[in-house]
C-alpha cells in the first residue's frame, strides 16, 4: 500500500510526523513517500503543486495531507498561492466527496463553546461536494461591468454552477453514508434565491427515491447555520455544495470543542482518497511543538478504513486516541482544569504507546 505524504506548511510537518509515527507503529506493509506541497513547494520548486508532487499523489493508493498556507504568500498571484495546491489536488484526483465528521468526544464536552447538554454525544457527518460550485465555476475574473447600475465600473465575478451528474453522485454518497448511521439526510441549499440550488434540491429529491429507508429533509443554508448551534444533535448526515459545506463544516467543528480533533476524507469515485485534518496550517503556532496532532492521526485512521481496507487498524488508532484522552492528556487547544497539558510530540508518543500496548502515564 503506497501512501503519498504531503506535510505542507505551518504546523503541517509537525502533525503529519506524528501521524506517520502512528502508522509505522501498526506494522503494516505501508510504503510512504514524502513530497512538498503548498508554500513549501513554492519555495523548493516555484509552484505550490509541482508536477512531481502531483505524480506521486496520482500513483499512490492514498494521500495523507497536512495543511497549506501562510500569510507571507498572500501577495503572490492566485495560481501560485499555497491554497491552489489543495484545490488542484482535489480537481486533478477527482476527489468530489468530502466527508467531515463532527464528533464530540465525551471527555471534551466541556471544551465546546455550547452548553454541554447540547453537544454531549454529538455525531454528525458533513458530506461536502468538493470539485464544483462557485469554487471552480467558469467564467470568473475581473472586468468592466457590462451592464446594470454600475456599468463601466471595474467588477469581479465568479460562477456558481452544478451539473446533474455532479449532484447525483454526491447525493448517493450521502444517502449511502446515512444508511450506515442514523438514516437521515439533511440537504442544505439556498433554493429560495439561487437557480443552482433549486436544481440541487430537485436532483437530490429524485435520487432519494432510490433510498426509501433514509429520511430526507431540505434546509436553507442560513437556517442550517442557525440549527447547528441551536440543536446540532437533530442532524445526522448533512449534504451540501462546496461553498456552503466549507462554511458549515467549520461551524460544526467548533461544536465539538476543537477543530484540532477533526479528521476528513476526500474521496474519488473508487474510494481513493486524500486525508487531512479539517483545520488549517496555523502559522502562528508553527514550529512550537504545541499543535494538536489528533485530527491528522484520526485522518490516518479514516485513510486505513476508506482507501486501504484496513478497518481493524483504523479501529486501533481510534481506540488509542480515546485511551489517551481518557488518560487526561490534552494539547493546549483542548486543555481544561484538571487535565495534563502536553505538546505535539508527547501526544503522538502517547498514541503510539496506546497502540503498542504500553501504559500511558499522566505526566
Ligand atoms: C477547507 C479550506 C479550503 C477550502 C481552502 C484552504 C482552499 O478552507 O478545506 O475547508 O476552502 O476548501
Ligand atoms: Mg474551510
Amino acid at each position: 500500500m503506497k501512501i503519498a505524504i504531503l506535510p505542507g506548511d505551518g504546523i503541517g510537518p509537525e502533525i503529519v510526523a506524528e501521524a506517520v509515527r502512528v502508522l509505522r507503529a501498526l506494522e503494516l506493509p505501508l510504503e510512504m513517500e514524502t513530497a512538498p506541497v503548498g508554500g513549501a513547494a513554492y519555495e523548493a520548486h516555484g509552484h505550490p503543486l509541482p508536477e512531481s508532487t502531483l505524480k506521486l499523489a496520482q500513483a499512490a493508493d492514498a494521500v495523507l495531507f497536512g495543511a497549506v498556507g501562510d500569510w507571507k504568500y498572500d501577495r503572490l498571484e492566485r495560481p501560485l498561492r499555497p491554497e491552489q495546491a489543495i484545490l488542484g489536488l482535489r480537481k486533478h484526483l477527482g476527489l468530489f466527496a468530502n466527508l467531515r465528521p463532527a464528533i464530540c468526544y465525551p471527555q471534551l464536552t466541556h471544551a465546546s463553546s455550547l452548553k454541554p447538554e447540547l453537544v454531549a454525544g454529538l455525531d454528525i457527518l458533513i458530506v461536502r461536494e468538493l470539485t464544483g460550485d462557485i469554487y471552480f465555476g467558469q467564467p470568473r475574473g475581473r472586468r468592466t461591468a457590462p451592464d446594470g447600475a454600475f456599468a463601466g465600473a471595474p467588477e469581479a465575478f465568479d460562477t456558481m454552477r452544478y451539473s446533474r451528474p455532479e449532484i447525483e453522485r454526491i447525493a448517493h454518497v450521502a444517502f449511502q453514508a446515512a444508511r450506515k448511521r442514523g438514516k437521515k439526510v439533511t440537504s442544505v441549499d439556498k433554493a429560495n434565491v439561487l437557480e443552482t440550488f433549486q436544481f440541487w434540491k430537485d436532483v437530490v429529491t429524485e435520487v432519494h427515491v432510490q433510498y426509501p429507508d433514509v429520511q430526507l429533509e431540505h434546509m436553507y443554508v442560513d437556517n442550517a447555520a442557525m440549527q447547528l448551534v441551536k440543536a446540532p444533535k437533530a442532524f445526522d448526515v448533512i449534504v451540501t455544495g462546496n461553498m456552503f459545506g466549507d462554511i458549515l463544516s467549520d461551524e460544526a467543528a467548533m461544536l465539538t470543542g476543537s477543530i484540532g480533533m477533526l479528521p476528513s476524507a476526500s474521496l474519488d469515485a473508487n474510494n481513493k482518497g486524500l486525508y487531512e485534518p479539517s483545520h488549517g496550517s496555523a502559522p502562528d503556532i508553527a514550529g512550537k511543538g504545541v499543535a494538536n496532532p489528533l485530527a491528522t492521526i484520526l485522518s490516518a485512521a479514516m485513510m486505513l478504513r476508506y482507501s486501504l481496507a484496513q478497518p481493524e487498524a483504523a479501529d486501533r488508532i481510534e481506540r488509542a486516541v480515546q485511551a489517551v484522552l481518557a488518560a487526561g492528556l490534552r494539547t493546549g487547544d483542548i486543555w481544561s482544569e484538571g487535565t495534563t497539558r502536553v505538546g505535539t510530540r508527547e501526544m503522538g508518543d502517547a498514541v503510539v504507546a496506546a497502540i503498542t500496548g504500553k501504559t500511558i502515564t499522566k505526566s
